[in-house]
C-alpha cells in the first residue's frame, strides 16, 4: 500500500495528508448507510482525517461521522467547524459541546472557525483557548481566511498557535498560490485544501484526461495527486460511496513528474496577479 503522506502541524504532532470530506452527508436518510460504510473504509485504508462541521447538514453530518467512528475514535483525526455567527467566546463552546455530543466523543484533534464573520476573531480565539485546557480540543484554526485576515489573527495575544487554514483549493482554484500559500508556507501553518476535486466539475478536463491516461489513473487520482505532491498539504475529497473512497486512495500510488506538472499548468495556468479568496 502506497503512503500517506505527514503533514506537520506547527505544535509538531503529524496528521496524513489524506483525508475525507463530509460535506452533504447527513442530508439524505436513505444514503446514510453508504456514507457511514464509505468514511469506515477511508479509515481502514488511513484516511484518518476526517472533516466535519456543525453546519453540515445542520449537524446530521456530524452525527453520520459520529456513527461512522465508533468504537475507533482513536484512529481519527476529528476536525470540526464553528459558524459565525455561533463563535463568540461563550457560543464558541457550546457549539462545540453540541457537536461533541452529535459525534458521541469527548475531544476533537481540531476545530476551526468556518469562515471570518463580524464577531471579532479574537473572541473566538478566547474560546478556542479555553476549550483547549479544558482538553475538549486539541488543535484549532481557521478556514477561508485570506492573507488579511491571518496577519490580524497571528496579530493577537492568543493568535499564534493556529494550526491550520482550510481554504478552498484545486486545480481550477489557484489563486491562493500568489500570495496566501507562500504566507502560510513562511510561517509553517499548513493549508488544508477543500473541494480537491472542484466539486467534480474538473473530472472532464482535457489535461487532466491526458496525464491521467499516462498514467493509468483516473482524472480524480491526478487531481489529488497533484495536491498530494505538494508539502504540507491536507487534502479532504468527500466521497459517498466505497467505489470513490478506493479510486481516491489509489491518487497516493500516482507519482507526477515534471511533464505532468507542465502539462497540467497549461490547462490550468498558476495565477499571476491577486486574486480574492475563492470559496464557491
Ligand atoms: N471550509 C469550508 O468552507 C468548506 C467548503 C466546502 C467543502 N469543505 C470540506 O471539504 C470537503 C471536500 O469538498 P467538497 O465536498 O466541496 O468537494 P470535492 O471533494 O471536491 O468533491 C465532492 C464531489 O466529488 C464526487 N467524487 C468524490 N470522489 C470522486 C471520484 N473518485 N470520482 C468522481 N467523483 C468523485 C463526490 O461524489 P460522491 O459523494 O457521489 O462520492 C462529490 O459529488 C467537504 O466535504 C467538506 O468537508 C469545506
Amino acid at each position: 500500500m502506497n503512503a500517506n503522506p505527514l503533514v506537520t502541524l506547527p505544535s509538531g504532532d503529524t496528521v496524513s495528508a489524506l483525508g475525507q470530506g463530509t460535506w452533504t452527508m447527513g442530508d439524505s436518510a436513505r444514503r446514510r448507510k453508504e456514507e457511514v460504510s464509505a468514511l469506515r473504509l477511508g479509515l481502514d485504508l488511513g484516511m484518518t482525517l476526517i472533516d466535519t462541521a456543525e453546519m453540515y447538514a445542520s449537524g446530521g453530518a456530524e452525527e453520520v461521522v459520529g456513527e461512522a467512528i465508533a468504537g475507533r475514535r482513536d484512529e481519527a483525526f476529528l476536525v470540526s467547524k464553528v459558524m459565525p455567527g455561533n463563535a463568540s467566546r461563550r457560543g464558541t463552546i457550546a457549539a462545540c459541546e453540541k457537536s461533541l455530543k452529535r459525534l458521541k466523543t469527548d475531544r476533537l484533534d481540531l476545530y476551526l472557525l468556518h469562515w471570518p464573520g463580524s464577531i471579532p476573531v479574537a473572541e473566538t480565539v478566547e474560546g478556542f483557548t479555553h476549550l483547549k485546557n479544558a482538553g475538549k480540543i486539541r488543535h484549532w484554526g481557521v478556514s477561508n481566511f485570506d492573507v488579511g485576515e491571518m496577519e490580524e489573527l497571528v496579530g493577537l495575544p492568543d493568535g499564534g498557535p493556529v494550526a491550520t487554514n482550510q481554504v478552498m483549493y484545486n486545480l481550477n482554484r489557484r489563486g491562493i498560490e500568489y500570495d496566501l500559500i507562500p504566507w502560510c508556507e513562511k510561517r509553517r501553518i499548513p493549508i488544508m485544501a477543500y473541494s480537491p476535486l472542484d466539486q467534480g466539475r474538473i473530472l472532464r478536463s482535457r489535461a487532466l484526461e491526458q496525464v491521467a491516461k499516462r498514467h493509468g489513473a483516473t482524472p480524480a487520482q491526478v487531481a489529488l495527486a497533484w495536491l498530494l505532491q505538494r508539502k504540507n498539504v491536507m487534502v479532504i475529497p468527500k466521497a459517498g460511496s466505497e467505489a470513490h473512497v478506493r479510486e481516491n486512495h489509489g491518487a497516493l500510488a500516482v507519482r507526477l513528474g515534471a511533464d505532468d506538472f507542465a502539462a497540467l499548468d497549461g490547462g490550468f495556468p498558476p495565477p499571476a496577479k491577486k486574486k480574492p479568496l475563492e470559496s464557491t
